[in-house]
């Protein structure tokens, strides 16, 4: 006998809602509904009836046991919209062909060379602070992996650019966030089209500056090309994916990271004697970034409280059984990174920043599909070892270069494509 699956009655609305207007979070209403329900339930807005799951065997059973059942692609939404056939919204066949198709420049095998990029490109951005000035970190942290996906993955120098394309890039990302599409899927989004046919337009002209240089094949767009099968279209569709997953997923995480250490002066000072004692100016070989342990620590903890990828979106491609509750074929079915890394039964003070968590013994006793910031199975974050990379060559040499205090101002977690800090994250910027 099937359970039926509970929904978000009036009750729990109530306490959702006082949670909702206390901590302007719909993280923190999604917290009491899954506090009140448990790991299975159905959100019950008009048009929109997603059931979310949350915990460890629900992971287990979205990334793992049940994964062939579940689409990723959903026609109408606007992710599909934008990125027509990326990697991230096809399935079956054509998406394990373009992912192997990528995979090999996401390869550890590559991040040795990926690292001079990473180094210069932070130093790129940071030449153009001024000493006791307040930035914004969120706005230097996008300016920086904007710069390093693109020179990485694309080979091209993305500087001239930035201005150019910022407008148009936060656009696209806009247009993907959550918002009224969600229970009005056919509302007007005016103003969309122009930006997203600049957005274009750079990309088709970088995919045919490629296409007339022989023999540069050893990055992600070379790649691409050499693949038999595609065409300029699917070309782009790609490289739109990776430039909108593989920059926005990184600015969340640094600007995060970058937070949390300035709420914490006795972990910034850890971090930043950790990093000051890497050789400086020359960039630092893997070897030394990998042996940045409390950077690292500092990192997964960013990434266990405020995961950039919250949830993972699916659709049930057929009736499914989790624990005797069927979740109907159709239904839109969401896995939540945010609410598995809080739940008091898999983590001691969920809410308390504790880098420490993450030390080489405390890893080795956690639980499996407790903490996924990087999803799972096969269809994991093809850019989970890059990004962490990433994350750790720009935080070691901004915090080798500046001393950074964050200005009083409240910050809230965003639901937008990531999890963002908003409005922003002001620090003070003093040279060392
Ligand atoms: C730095 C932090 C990052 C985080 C936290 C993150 C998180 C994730 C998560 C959770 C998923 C799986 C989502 C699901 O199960 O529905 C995912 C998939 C993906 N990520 Fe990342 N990501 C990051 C960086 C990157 C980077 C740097 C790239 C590209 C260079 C990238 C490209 C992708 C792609 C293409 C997929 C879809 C893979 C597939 O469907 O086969 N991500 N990411």
């Amino acid at each position: 006998m099937s359970l039926p699956i509970p929904t978000t009655n009036q009750d729990v609305s109530l306490l959702a809602l006082r949670s909702l207007i206390r901590d302007r979070s719909v993280l923190g209403a999604l917290e009491v509904f899954q506090q009140q329900l448990g790991s299975i339930f159905q959100i019950t807005l008009p048009g929109f009836k997603p059931v979310m799951l949350a915990g460890p065997e629900a992971a287990r059973f979205v990334l793992v046991s049940s994964r062939d059942d579940l689409r990723w692609r959903s026609e109408g939404d606007p992710v599909t919209a934008l990125l027509r056939h990326g990697v991230l919204v096809t399935d079956g066949e054509q998406h394990d062909t373009l992912r192997r198709a990528m995979t090999p420049s996401l390869h550890k095998n590559m991040m040795n060379r990926y690292v001079e990029t990473m180094w210069r490109a932070t130093d790129q951005v940071m030449q153009t602070w001024v000493d006791g000035e307040q930035r914004d970190m969120l706005v230097e942290m996008r300016r920086i992996a904007l710069l390093i996906l693109t020179e990485t993955l694309f080979k091209v120098d993305f500087a001239p650019e930035l201005n150019r394309l910022w407008q148009p890039i936060l656009k696209a990302i806009q247009y993907i966030s959550p918002g009224w599409w969600v229970i009005w899927p056919g509302v007007p989004r005016p103003g969309y089209g122009r930006v997203l046919r600049q957005l274009d337009d750079y990309l088709f002209q970088i995919i045919r500056a490629r296409r007339a240089a022989v023999g540069e094949a050893d990055d992600l767009l070379g790649g691409l090309i050499m693949t038999p099968g595609m065409d300029d279209d699917l070309i782009r569709d790609q490289l739109l994916t990776m430039l909108i997953a593989g920059h926005d997923t990184s600015t969340a995480l640094l600007s995060w990271s970058l937070y949390l250490l300035g709420k914490h002066p006795e972990a910034m000072q850890r971090a930043v004697e950790e990093a000051r004692a890497l050789p400086f100016p020359e960039p630092p070989s893997l070897e030394q970034i990998t042996g940045l342990h409390y950077l690292d620590q500092v990192i997964h903890e960013a990434l266990r409280m405020y995961p950039p990828i919250h949830l993972g979106a699916r659709i049930a491609a057929q009736d499914l059984d989790f624990q005797g509750y069927i979740i109907p074929a159709g239904t839109r079915v969401m896995y939540s990174i945010y609410l598995t890394h809080r739940m008091k039964a898999h983590w001691n003070e969920p809410a308390r920043f504790n880098p420490e968590r993450f030390t080489p013994e405390n890893n080795r006793q956690r639980a499996p599909y407790t903490y996924l910031p990087f999803g799972g199975g096969p269809r994991n974050c093809i850019g989970a070892l890059f990004g962490q990379v990433e994350s750790k060559i720009v935080l070691a040499r901004i915090l080798q270069q500046y001393s950074l205090m964050l200005a009083q101002q409240p910050v809230h977690a965003h639901m937008g494509a990531t999890l963002e800090p908003r409005p922003g994250v002001m620090m003070n910027v003093r040279r060392h």
